[in-house]
């Protein structure tokens, strides 16, 4: 393998449009940090960029549905990010945003070039126009009838209804969403990349030399490259966004997938000074961290623009993840179906380690995978605690309690205490190769099989027990069992540095080299302990119980309130409505009707009769809450039987759209009888 004398590396910029979640940790910034922390370590030259990427067509729509500004939106998104990556410990060298002068200048300066040397091609077509709000109208900013399912709700780009890609051109009755007129087609001019003319070369330095990326990244690139590239548009008729800096370009700006990659050079730039070597330098290694969406902007798009420009290094590596689901459903942003990181880090404070464990240990680094509160509640209590948090607390407790928290002297060692030291530099080489080839789910097993190695050496050689016969092999004992401690604390640093931090405090003998893990006389004989902390905690129940209930709730707000009220329905006379006797009725008895999941016999008193009445209430209401309640019933409807059981009128209920039933009452009481109308 090729020796680099430094690293760059970048993770997808974030759109500004909401916060962080854990979608996006899992895939991309969860494991950009455990390989540039570990680089770090290990002492290379490295940087990592990342920042806001602030452009695009749904920070808009988002802008113009809360009444602000996009510079408001984006404002906002971008402090709530930057804050909430560095509360989990995300260590960017720096966390730009593509609102910077430093990247207006950068991104402009870029297409100038390709300009100027002919890299683009220009192209006219026709597209909707706006004639009201004066305006070229973008795919999301068109809604019509859909084709395929009549859903007159249906986006230029897509159908969320039946899940059709369309193009605005197929939409029934389009109207644009800024005026609501109906738009017209009209002729405008945009910049082209011939990405056709750089398929020689993509071809060649993908699928020749590029054998080694990740099947999915890889497959999705042979499939891209084997259905023929196409020119792709790199300005839009829109106006937020960086200007095209040429003539004859009034209200056109750049295409966000054009400036966003760009954005990576422009936060080099505000880094460093000397930001060239990292981006003009063949001996600077590039990885590119994201997430599948982003493969053929990183794998294509951004190197044929780098080749067009000429002059910069193109990646070595894109490591691309797959997605991660969030209780088997899809992490969705506009559905709120998501763990955000900002609200986790104040809900669950002390707690960032749990999570950068859990979303590391179950990565979808080569399938989508999901995230479920049991699972991290179980990886938590079974991992964290039983197993590194019990073997670190064991060594040091003992310690405390035999020596006073200091290191015994090493005596002579069993061929059992050999055989265990020497599984560390075996688990030290296969962790390094392990993030090396971004396996970091493998990496991670590594480190805990490290502290489950000094769970099976104190099992195994029982210090409680020996130390009433043979208090001198204690001493060692203990010794190796600190020694393996001190593995521990390096080892899991990429991955938990908070807790690794926590640990070489209790151990108080400063940093650990990178290099010192897989020995065994880290720590010398005679050195005095810190002070011994729980490192993990249990995690109740109660705790993930009200997680699941934060995210029932918010899927039901946003199904309320996205949800369309009905229609009135055809007028009826008075007499029609006087046929209807109504009256105020008592619930006397409530009880579950056997083998049904949603019915409720009720005994109620009309104050004309005392009847049964079955209805369907029983997922809302339990039969002890309704007894005594007053409610309105309708008397005078025939009769029915239900599950053998006479049904006498009906009990009235309001239904919102999501489903949810309740019970409606007078609003003081009244006499049972009394009528309504
Ligand atoms: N904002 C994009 C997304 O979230 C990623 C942009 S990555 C960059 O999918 F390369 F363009 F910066
Ligand atoms: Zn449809």
């Amino acid at each position: 393998m090729k020796e680099f004398k430094r690293y760059l590396i970048t993770s997808a910029l974030p759109y500004a449009n909401g916060p962080v979640h854990i979608g996006h940790l899992a895939g991309v910034y969860v494991p950009a940090d455990i390989y540039v922390r570990y680089l770090r370590l290990r002492g290379k030259d490295v940087v990592w960029v990342c920042g806001s990427d602030e452009h695009g067509v749904p920070i808009t729509i988002k802008a113009r549905n809360e009444g602000v500004s996009p510079q408001d939106i984006v404002d906002k998104y971008h402090n709530i990010i930057k804050e909430s990556f560095a509360g989990l410990g995300i260590s960017f060298d720096i966390y730009s945003r593509t609102t910077s002068p430093t990247h207006y200048k950068t991104a402009s300066d870029f297409f100038r070039t390709l300009y100027e040397k002919g890299e683009f091609i220009e192209q006219t077509s026709q597209q909707y126009y706006d004639e009201e709000a004066k305006t070229f109208l973008a795919d999301r900013y068109i809604m019509g009838t859909c084709p395929h399912c009549q859903n007159d709700r249906a986006y230029g780009d897509q159908c969320e209804k039946c899940g059709s890609t369309l193009s605005p051109t197929e939409l029934l009755n389009p109207r644009s969403m800024i005026s609501g007129s109906q738009p017209v087609m009209k002729e405008t001019k945009h910049w082209y990349l011939p990405l056709d003319k750089h398929e020689p070369f993509l071809r060649e330095w993908i699928l020749e030399n590029h054998k080694e990326w990740k099947q999915n990244v890889y497959g999705q690139c042979k499939s891209w490259l084997d259905s023929g590239l196409q020119p792709r548009a790199v300005s839009r008729d829109l106006s937020w966004g960086i200007p095209v800096p040429v003539e004859g370009a009034e209200g056109k700006v750049l295409y966000v997938w054009f400036d966003a990659p760009i954005g990576y050079i422009s936060a080099t730039k505000d880094l460093t000074p000397d930001w060239e070597k990292y981006w003009k330098d063949e001996e600077t290694k590039m990885v590119h961290f994201i997430g599948k969406d982003n493969i053929v902007f990183h794998c294509i798009v951004f190197p044929a623009m780098l080749k067009a420009h000429g002059g910069y290094i193109l990646p070595e590596n894109v490591p691309a993840n797959e997605f991660l689901n969030l209780e088997n459903d899809k992490i969705s942003t506009s559905q709120n179906w998501a763990v955000w990181l900002n609200e986790y880090l104040e809900e669950m404070p002390g707690k960032e380690d749990v999570l950068r464990y859990v979303l590391c240990a179950n990565a979808p680094e080569t399938k989508d995978n999901d995230f479920t509160w049991k699972d991290y509640q179980a990886r938590n209590n079974n991992e964290l605690v039983a197993v590194l948090g019990n073997f670190v607390n064991r060594a040091l407790v003992l310690t405390n309690k035999y020596y006073e928290g200091v290191v015994p002297e090493c005596g002579e060692l069993t061929d059992f205490d050999k055989e265990i030291l020497a599984e560390l530099p075996a688990l030290k080489k296969e962790l390094e190769n392990n993030i090396e080839t971004y396996h970091f789910r493998e990496a991670l097993k590594d480190a805990m099989n490290i502290a489950r190695l000094g769970n099976k050496y104190l099992a195994d050689t029982e210090p409680w027990k020996v130390v009433k016969t043979d208090p001198e092999r204690v001493k060692t004992i203990m010794n190796v069992a600190l020694q393996i401690t001190a593995n521990v604390a390096i080892a899991i640093e990429p991955f938990m540095p908070f807790s690794a931090e926590k640990l070489l405090k209790m151990l108080d003998c400063g940093k650990l080299e990178w290099e010192k893990l897989g020995e065994q006389d880290i720590i010398k004989a005679g050195h005095k302990l810190g002070k011994a902390e729980l490192l993990f905690e249990k995690i109740e129940d109660s705790v993930i119980e009200a997680q699941l209930k934060k995210l029932e709730d918010a899927k039901a707000a946003k199904l309320a309130a996205a949800a369309v009220v009905e229609p009135q329905k055809e007028t009826v006379s008075f007499d029609d409505f006087q046929k209807m006797d109504i009256r105020v009725s008592t619930i006397l008895a409530a009880e579950k009707v056997a083998k049904t999941k949603k019915l409720l016999k009720l005994t109620v008193d009309t104050g004309i009769d005392k009847r049964e009445i079955v209805s369907g209430i029983a997922e809302h209401y339990s039969p002890e809450e309704l007894v005594g309640k007053q409610v309105l019933v309708l008397v005078n409807l025939a009769p029915r039987e239900l599950k053998g059981i006479e049904s006498r009128g009906m009990i009235l209920m309001a239904e919102d759209a999501t489903g949810k039933l309740v019970l409606l009452s007078p609003a003081d009481k009244v006499k049972s009888g009394s009528q309504v109308g």
